[in-house]
């Protein structure tokens, strides 16, 4: 979070204190930083180098268009889920032979609309799916090209909602049926399968994991060439995890002892996995989201009241549930800060939403510096799988985002109005 800095006491993004953007644009408030974004694409994709290879940026983890055109410009490709990504990755910039369609449950007007659009390839996830791809095809009479998922019953040790590579998960093809399934679609007209694709789940902070991927992925890949199957492409999903404890440190701050300061970064478990990856002669694709965008982000929010109860004392801000939802739904840590620190003194607190639900926390029996009524909160870490999860319950409307780069300042998404509410 390189780009995120406190100046003396007052938290900057890149040249610009974030407080005097909550006066000018509001709060809750999404602020990004571009050079922070470009940096992450840069230091994974530039590992890559001198391989066949593509980054394709893993648009679910955050689509503003902004952002994706920062990255269509800097050269990364795009992992899409659903035609909305598809259509906003052709509108940011992205080239259509950059582009990878992911998804256990694509439908058939996806599909065509992917394969009108001469993507890269759909990476498929079953049988049926491989079946209806073809059909499609065929009607379009034009070829498709196709990487098989395939599920290699591998731990990713993360939370069990955001691990995808267990035979009990929904995603990919059996990994004791790839052979059988790569045969099966190389027998169907016109598929034109290329490669081999694993996502083994997100947030994962061990080399481990994906070093066991990259030894079934070049296992997989001499086993099919052996069997008459050439397979040129590997696509090795991303989930590189990342840091979320003490993305800022300062004398005034209190410190997160827990987490492991030595994980290993996304460079770092790419770095480890090349040599296996390489020695199969395909070209690499990776889909990185969360290691390319969360760092770039963070929530700014302001404190309405404060109030003790019972136990505890609560810090009642107007950011919710609905803004950023990852502490709600996987009881994630993010780092909260004062965008100014005035005191260097601390009490336990519950940081909490408007929402009308228990759940609707941001932080439980948090140590905080004190905060009082008015004062800004930074909630760190939050560019990805934040604003992308954003909703109108409660009626609470989307908040807006901005773009720093250097000193300059862009708001990229007005905050919804009460009179989009009613569309
Ligand atoms: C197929 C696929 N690729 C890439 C990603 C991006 O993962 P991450 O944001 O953890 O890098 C995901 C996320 O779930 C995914 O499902």
């Amino acid at each position: 979070m390189k780009q995120f800095s406190f100046r003396e006491n007052e938290l900057y993004c890149e040249e610009v204190p974030v407080r005097e953007l909550t006066e000018e644009f509001g709060t809750p408030l999404y602020v990004y930083s571009r050079t922070e974004l470009l940096d992450n694409f840069r230091s994974l994709d530039s590992l890559l180098q001198g391989t066949d290879h593509v980054t394709c940026y893993a648009l679910k983890a955050n689509s503003n268009p902004a952002l994706l055109k920062s990255l269509a410009d800097d050269g990364a490709g795009a992992d899409v889920v659903s035609a909305g990504e598809l259509s906003l990755a052709l509108q940011a910039g992205f080239s259509p032979d950059k582009i990878v369609f992911a998804g256990v449950g694509k439908r058939e007007d996806e599909i065509e609309y992917a394969l009108r659009e001469r993507i890269h390839c759909l990476n498929a996830e079953s049988v049926q799916e491989l079946q209806l791809i073809s059909l499609v095809a065929l009607r379009l009479q034009t070829g498709a090209p196709v990487a098989l998922r395939i599920n290699p019953n591998i731990d990713a040790d993360s939370h069990p909602y955001i691990s995808t590579g267990l035979k009990q998960h929904k995603f990919g093809i059996d990994g004791e049926k790839a052979l059988e399934t790569f045969q099966f679609a190389a027998s169907l007209p016109n598929l034109e399968v290329k490669g081999v694709h694993t996502h083994i789940g997100s947030q994962i902070r061990k080399s481990e994991p994906f070093l066991a991927a990259a030894d079934f992925l070049a296992d997989l890949v001499k086993r099919l060439r052996e069997s008459g199957i050439l397979i040129t492409q590997l696509d090795i999903g991303g989930g590189f995890g990342v840091g979320y404890e003490n993305a800022l440190e300062h004398e005034g701050l209190p410190r997160n002892e827990q987490g492991d300061p030595n994980a290993p970064d996304a460079p770092e478990i790419l770095r480890a996995m090349l040599p296996t990856l390489q020695q199969t002669g395909c070209s690499l694709w990776v889909e990185p989201g969360r290691s390319i965008v969360a760092s770039a982000g963070i929530l700014l929010t302001r404190v309405l009241y404060t109030k003790e109860q019972g136990p505890k004392k609560f810090v009642i801000v107007d950011a919710g549930m609905n803004d950023l939802l990852r502490p709600s739904l996987y009881n994630a840590y993010h780092q909260i800060v004062p965008a100014r620190i005035e005191t260097y003194e601390h009490e336990p607190v519950d940081i909490v939403g408007p929402v009308c639900e228990t759940g609707d926390f941001f932080a439980r029996d948090r140590l905080l510096s004190k905060v009082k009524q008015r004062d800004i909160l930074a909630i760190m870490t939050a560019g990805a799988y934040g604003f992308v999860n954003v909703s109108n319950y409660n009626g609470r409307l989307h908040p807006a985002e901005v773009l720093v780069n250097g000193d300059r300042v862009r708001v990229v998404r007005q905050r919804q109005t009460l009179e989009e509410l009613l569309k």
